[in-house]
């Protein structure tokens, strides 16, 4: 008998290169893909998917109990939650609806999962619980965790209580945490899309503050594969970091995209920087590689050049994708600091 998956947030960028990378390497998988296709959600990323018989689409939201309910009577083996409002700049903007999807959604999706008698559940976090590093260090699973954004304040809250659910009831969730994605299909209000997209257009890199903050990049695909690892062989109650190991400053990502595009770096402007923006993450994998085998193998550079092309190729998609109410986001966010050149820093 195969493996029946129900994957929430599964119309975004990791979620929908999750399914796509199931539903290619294993023939045993099926699943229903629940989502409530927000602005970030986009049915277009799963269009070559079209008349796939295991990929089963259902809107609804991971906050609405009666819809996660319906969705789930068919059971289900294992839930994996990518489900989540995701962009650190937003919850600036409205930290609100950070707290309603992050934090209610999950529980009311565990919740719904528990009665439901589904076997495990996934819960997908991120590095971004453990705060912000200085020059050196790096975060274990064992690294009290200490958020700073409202976005990774209400990840964290979110993968605490299903770790209680875990200590308290034995429920069988697992979590993971994983670097900064990139690659195909990321809309293009985070970095590396938003970079690319803009270069192509001839149109300002607005790096926030002297652009030496550090992120850890890991392509789409490892942290894909390192997820349906963890769904399928770690211990229940476990917690595993999930990182590219390509740690790399903003401003020499940035310096990278324009050679691949072939833009010149007069396009960079140093705008105001983020508020409490975190200055650096850094992920140790020793327990992942480990336990359960897993590295990461896409060289960032290689998946750079390669996430490049995606973009080179697929115009149409992100050309649409930055229209409608997309541009009213990108009036706020950076309207007032690209006007007049910008500051180096606050
Ligand atoms: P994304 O913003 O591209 O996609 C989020 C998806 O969730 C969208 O399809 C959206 O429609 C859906 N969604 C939002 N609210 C919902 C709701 N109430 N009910 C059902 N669906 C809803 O996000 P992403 O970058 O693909 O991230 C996926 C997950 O991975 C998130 O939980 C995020 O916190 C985590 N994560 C992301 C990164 C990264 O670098 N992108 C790194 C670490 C962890
Ligand atoms: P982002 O892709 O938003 O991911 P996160 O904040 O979750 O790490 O940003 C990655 C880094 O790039 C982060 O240090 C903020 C910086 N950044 C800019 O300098 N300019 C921008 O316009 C954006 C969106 C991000």
């Amino acid at each position: 008998m195969g493996l029946k998956l129900f994957v929430t947030g599964g119309c975004g960028f990791i979620g929908s290169n999750f399914v796509r990378l199931v539903l290619r390497e294993r023939p045993d998988i099926e699943m229903v893909n629940f989502d409530a296709l927000t602005y970030a959600g986009n049915l277009e990323n799963l269009r070559d998917l079209e008349g796939e018989k295991r990929h089963r689409f259902v809107r609804g939201s991971i906050c609405d109990r009666a819809a996660v309910d319906a969705a789930l009577a068919g059971g289900c083996d294992i839930l994996v939650n990518f489900a989540a409002e995701s962009h650190v700049d937003r919850s600036i903007h409205e930290p609100q609806v950070f707290l309603e999807t992050n934090v209610r959604g999950t529980a009311t999706l565990l919740e719904a999962a528990v009665k439901a008698k589904v076997r495990r559940f996934v819960q997908i976090s991120t590095d971004e619980v453990y705060g912000s590093l200085g020059p050196t260090g790096v975060f274990t699973e064992a690294t009290p965790i200490q958020p700073s954004s409202p976005y990774s304040a209400a990840k964290a809250a979110a993968d605490q209580w299903v770790l209680a659910y875990h200590h308290t009831f034995g429920t069988d969730v697992v979590v993971t945490r994983s670097s900064n994605n990139y690659g195909p299909y990321q809309f293009p209000e985070k970095l590396i899309p938003l970079f690319i997209s803009n270069a192509l257009e001839d149109k300002p890199l607005p790096v926030y503050g002297d652009g030496r903050q550090v992120r850890d990049w890991l392509h789409v695909d490892d942290n894909c594969r390192a997820i349906l690892r963890v769904a399928e062989k770690a211990a229940p109650g476990s917690v595993y970091n999930i990182g590219g190991q390509s740690e790399r400053e903003n401003i020499d990502v940035t310096r990278a995209l324009l050679r691949a595009v072939g833009k010149p770096e007069t396009l960079i402007r140093h705008v105001q920087d983020r508020p409490g923006h975190d200055r650096r993450y850094a992920l140790d994998i020793s327990k992942i590689r480990r336990e359960l085998g897993w590295e990461p193998t896409v060289k960032f550079e290689e998946g750079l050049q390669a996430t490049v092309d995606w973009y080179l190729k697929n115009r149409e998609w992100w050309g649409r994708v930055k229209s409608g109410a997309y541009r009213e986001y990108y009036e706020k966010q950076y309207a007032g600091r690209l006007e007049g050149g910008g500051a180096r820093g606050r």
